[in-house]
């Protein structure tokens, strides 16, 4: 089958495409036809964080250049249209909400014919409304003039199927064998901080989550703190592993929290506050004393993650552990899973570090699992749905 996938649920405008056939754990393979990740930091640093209509703006702009990129990976520029006019016309009416969509789709649609493609896969959630909508109009204006099926894909799950598809054990190495249930996933981006049991494949049970900000949005609070770049995690990260390279110890301690609680619930919002105290109480703030608080908060987010993750682990029985979403990137939080797990019999998958912040990679094979089994939606039922959960 061949999937073209969507992501626009955050500040990433995400087309990919793939070639996958077989089942899960039997004899699955794919091959990507092209992949194209266009990214609007630069958009949302003036502003610190990301802004939903600024995001809506940017994807509407971006997503038929996006495609026209993933279409060139793919060799099929050259195809001449075949849309007739009166059908293109028509899409005026699914994109009177996005009118620069309009503008660039039916320009590319009158140049560039319809390719061998089977469904198309789109994020319907969780994340940002105004965003999805966008990416949810463009997959059922293509849907529509190119008459094939859409699925719907809960973006959370692309980033479980890509960690359970592409993840790396603690040594590098692509694990030949499938991995065994039951599993456990960590997810931690901007939006969520997770911990997900599955007992089988596609399968989800929430054990707990953060009850106030993700973990990624911790970072990138706190960066702002301390006077750093939008995105914080990468900046923080990088001030964090110079302490470490340099022998520097944190001269100052942040508070774990919830990190003996009696649940698998997260909280970092305190952790934010308690470096805002610190940042207030230390004015004008020295370059030492922020490489301090920065290695001393990327240390306490860490010791909360891996402390509940390693008793979730015990509690179940757990044979697999994945890790997913934005923050997996981080290298202190891979090592420190690593060193841990490696005392454990259990495997950890971990997203290669290019493929653990948002992309539509994940969405493509997510959606194809989906696609196998005809779970398709009809393109009136599809709705941008923020607060989308894993458990069905
Ligand atoms: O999964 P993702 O790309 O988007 C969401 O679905 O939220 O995650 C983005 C988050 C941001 O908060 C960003 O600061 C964080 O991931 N992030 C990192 C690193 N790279 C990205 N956090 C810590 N360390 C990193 N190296
Ligand atoms: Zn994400």
């Amino acid at each position: 089958m061949r999937i073209l996938a969507i992501e626009t649920s955050c500040d990433e405008t995400a087309i990919a495409f793939i070639e996958a056939t077989g089942e899960f754990g039997k004899d699955f393979s794919f091959s990507i036809l092209g992949n194209s990740v266009l990214s609007q930091v630069a958009e949302h640093e003036k502003y610190g964080g990301v802004f939903p209509n600024v995001a809506k703006r940017e994807h509407g702009r971006n997503l038929t250049p996006v495609l026209a990129e993933v279409f060139r990976q793919a060799g099929l520029l050259d195809t001449p249209s075949n849309v007739p006019e009166k059908i293109i016309g028509e899409l005026k009416g699914h994109l009177e909400r996005e009118p620069d969509l309009y503008t660039y789709l039916s320009s590319f649609l009158r140049s560039v014919g319809k390719p061998d493609i089977d469904a198309i896969a789109v994020t319907v959630g969780p994340g940002l409304e105004p965003a999805l909508w966008v990416g949810i109009n463009f997959a059922r204006a293509l849907a529509s003039v190119w008459n094939i099926p859409v699925v719907p894909v809960n973006h959370m799950e692309g980033h479980i199927v890509l960690s359970m598809l592409l993840g790396q054990s603690s040594d590098g190495a692509h694990p030949s064998s499938p991995s065994r249930f039951p599993l456990i996933s960590l997810l931690i981006s901007g939006g969520h901080t997770e911990i997900v049991l599955s007992e089988n494949w596609m399968e989800y049970r929430l054990l707990g989550q953060t009850r106030d900000d993700a973990v990624g949005e911790a970072f990138d609070k706190v960066a702002r703190l301390l006077g750093l770049r939008y995105p914080g995690g990468p900046e923080i990260s990088r001030l964090a592993e110079q302490a470490r390279v340099s022998g520097v110890r944190a001269s100052v301690t942040l508070p774990r929290p919830m990190i003996d609680s009696d649940n698998y619930d997260f909280s970092f919002s305190g952790l934010k506050t308690a470096v805002r105290r610190e940042v207030e109480a230390h004015q004008p703030l020295s370059d030492d004393f922020r490489t301090a608080l920065a290695l001393e908060f990327e240390n306490a987010a860490a010791d909360v993650l891996v402390a509940k993750l390693m008793r979730a682990i015990d509690e179940y029985n757990v044979e697999t552990v994945l890790v997913g979403g934005g923050v997996s990137a981080n290298t202190h939080i891979r090592r420190t899973l690593s060193a841990k797990l490696a005392t454990t019999a259990c495997r950890l998958l971990i997203p290669p570090s290019e493929l653990a912040t948002d992309n539509a990679l994940m969405i493509a094979l997510a959606g194809y699992f989906h696609a196998a089994k005809r779970e398709y939606a009809a393109l009136d039922s599809l709705t941008a749905q923020g607060n989308l959960r894993l458990e069905r």
